[in-house]
């Protein structure tokens, strides 16, 4: 991916002149003719380097290099000053801009700036990097993650582990439900008994039953022996009953007996027996939903969620991007041969990707991109989902018709379409929505102002 730069001046030459210079060094280069403009261009996209004029009409450089730092700190700036205005170039400084360039200047000094504030930024990137591995025992029994969702949910592991109550763990696929799960068994007092996990939905119905509370010989045609379920299996420990809402409600009714009542039969069996399980369970359905719908017993659904536990997808806490990306390079056989594990356009990148797949697909990717590189992970061996326009219905052709065209407003009737369709699609949920359509909320909310399809909520 190009180095990406914005350049804002009010001066048409100023701004041709720059961009010329950049493109031929290879970056990728918007400008705006003010800070108004400007400001909805870093509010859109993440720039590597802005560099903007000081003086101009209508709001200064100095006031969108103050919104710079708050939006997009990371971003380098660099700002042109007068060249007799030596206190606009230290109250800039102050700022955090990066260096200040009075005009007039020589091309080649202006040339090394800019390569030096980028270097300069690629090494931050690095020592953040670096800190952050220092710090990789932010994690709770194989669950990494130093967010503060995620410093939460450990907490609230750690509380429900010593109790003996059922927990539902919720959150979409690829999110941790049954490192969750396994985390709880470990720190509670039942982490010497066994651990036993089952997918519900990967039953077939018929044999559910036995699979949990086992049968005895000649109960049904291929019952050969007698034969113990999970339930035994699990005996003194945990047990998970993933993708709970798969089970079908006849044996709904029967788990909701054997949890009432702590013991069960084996099918075909008279001997009850005790059950001494804690039990959790797991899915990415919207169990109220179905208890409304009638797929869900609502008395199952109240006696299995007494602690309830949301996993958070991996794009409400991209913090913690780096930091699973250090544990996969790691564990999935990355061999790096310096400090650096991966290149700063490649981490931005991976922070940009919404992740639908949440911690899944993060390892996933990490994976195959080892496959290309073992060394380092850059942006070339990613694959195409981060790389190009996802999700684009547009085919290769173009055309242009031979009296020229208005390309703005069919753009902007475009994207207009898209945020309906991701409003319509998420029933409003404009949190989900801007997810969707893999952009920042705060970017979502600011497109919808803009069309005027802004109403009340999140
Ligand atoms: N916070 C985390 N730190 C490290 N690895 C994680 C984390 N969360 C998930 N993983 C890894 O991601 C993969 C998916 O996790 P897991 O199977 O627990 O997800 P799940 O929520 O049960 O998904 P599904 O709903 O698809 O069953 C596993 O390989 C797991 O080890
Ligand atoms: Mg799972």
């Amino acid at each position: 991916m190009k180095t990406s730069v914005l350049i804002v001046d009010d001066e048409l030459s100023m701004r041709e002149f720059l961009t010329i210079l950049l493109e031929r060094e290879g970056y990728g280069v918007q400008s705006a003719a003010n800070v108004e403009l400007a400001l909805a261009k870093i509010r859109d996209a993440v720039f590597d380097l802005v560099i903007s004029d000081v003086n101009m009409p209508g709001l200064s450089g100095i006031e969108l290099l103050r919104e710079i730092k708050q939006v997009a700190p990371e971003t380098v700036v660099l700002m042109i000053t007068a060249f007799s205005a030596a206190e606009q170039a230290v109250e800039a400084m102050k700022l955090g801009a990066y260096d200040y360039i009075p005009k007039p200047f020589k091309i080649d000094e202006v040339k090394l700036l800019i390569k030096q504030a980028l270097e300069k930024r690629d090494l931050k990137w690095e020592n953040r990097l670096l800190k952050q591995q220092v710090q990789s025992h932010d994690s709770f029994c194989g669950i990494i993650g130093q967010s503060p969702k995620m410093r939460e949910l450990f907490s609230l592991l750690q509380k429900v582990a010593s109790s003996n109550s059922s927990v539902l763990i919720l959150g979409e696929s690829g999110t941790g439900k049954e490192l969750a799960a396994r985390a709880i068994h470990e720190k509670s007092q039942r982490r010497s008994k066994p651990f036993v996990a089952v997918n519900c939905g990967a039953i077939p119905e018929t044999l559910i039953e036995s699979e949990l509370f086992g049968h005895k010989k000649g109960a049904f045609t291929g019952a050969v022996s007698d034969r113990a379920g999970l339930f035994e299996q699990a005996e003194g420990g945990t047990l998970l009953l993933d993708e709970i809402g798969e089970l079908p409600l006849l044996l709904q009714t029967k788990l909701l007996r054997v949890l009432q009542e702590r013991e069960f039969r084996r099918v075909g069996d008279a001997v009850t027996r005790k059950a001494d399980i804690r039990l959790l369970t797991a899915t990415n359905r919207d169990l109220q939903d179905q208890v409304k719908n009638g797929s869900f017993r609502e008395d199952l659904y109240y006696r299995i969620n007494v602690v309830q536990i949301t996993m958070p997808p991996l794009r409400e806490r991209v913090e913690d991007i780096p930091l699973l990306v250090e544990h996969f390079f790691k564990t999935l056989g990355g061999t790096a041969t310096s400090s650096t594990f991966i290149t700063p356009a490649a981490l931005k990148l991976l922070m940009n990707y919404p992740f639908p797949g949440n911690i899944r697909e993060l390892e996933n990717i990490i994976e195959r991109s080892l496959i290309l590189d073992q060394t380092l992970l850059s942006e070339h061996s990613l694959p195409p989902q981060l790389t190009i326009g996802r999700g684009c219905c547009l085919g290769d052709e173009v055309d242009i018709p031979e009296e020229g065209m208005s390309l703005e407003p069919l753009l902007e009737n475009l994207e207009k379409k898209y945020l309906q369709k991701a409003l319509e699609k998420t029933g409003g949920a404009k949190k989900k929505a801007a997810a969707l359509l893999g952009m920042t909320f705060r970017s979502f909310r600011y497109r919808l102002a803009k069309f005027g399809l802004d109403c009340e909520g999140e």
